[in-house]
């Protein structure tokens, strides 16, 4: 069975709650039992944090031995020097994901430090883009 997991940035707790015109209005948690349910036979976890260091210890627990990696880092997307070095340092492959169509919006949002080293980047599908970047590790 495919180990997969799922990483989430800061604010993602807030999925449901938060800007939902942007968002949406269902919660990761929702939305994950629906995966889970789609998607018997992958193993997908899940961990979110709203801090950098424990997103980047994150990365370096699974990054050895899990076959999957999808992370939507949020804001630190953007900023995060370290979270892009973690994603070049581990060997489990990385799709970074973003609900919001990150290039129609704010310049500063058109930056990502992590995508340089990832396998590829889903962007702009809403909560699907997590579902586009489980169905890029299977087959
Ligand atoms: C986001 C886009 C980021 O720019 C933003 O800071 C987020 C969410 C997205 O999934 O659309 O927090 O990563």
């Amino acid at each position: 069975m495919k180990k997969l997991m799922i990483i989430n940035g800061p604010n993602l707790n807030l999925l449901g709650k938060r800007e939902p015109e942007i968002y949406g209005s269902l919660s990761f948690t929702e939305f994950l039992d629906e995966v889970k349910n789609k998607y018997k036979n992958v193993s997908i976890s899940h961990f979110q944090s709203n801090i950098e260091g424990e997103l980047i210890d994150k990365l370096h627990e699974v990054g050895f031995e899990y076959d999957g990696i999808i992370l939507n880092a949020a804001a630190y997307t953007h900023t995060s020097v370290g979270i892009g070095d973690a994603v070049a340092a581990i060997q489990t492959p990385v799709v970074e994901v973003h609900i919001s169509n990150t290039f129609d919006r704010e310049e500063f949002r058109h930056q990502s430090y992590v995508a340089p080293h990832t396998k590829g980047v889903i962007v702009g599908f809403g909560l699907q883009s997590y579902e586009l970047a489980i169905q890029s590790f299977l087959g």
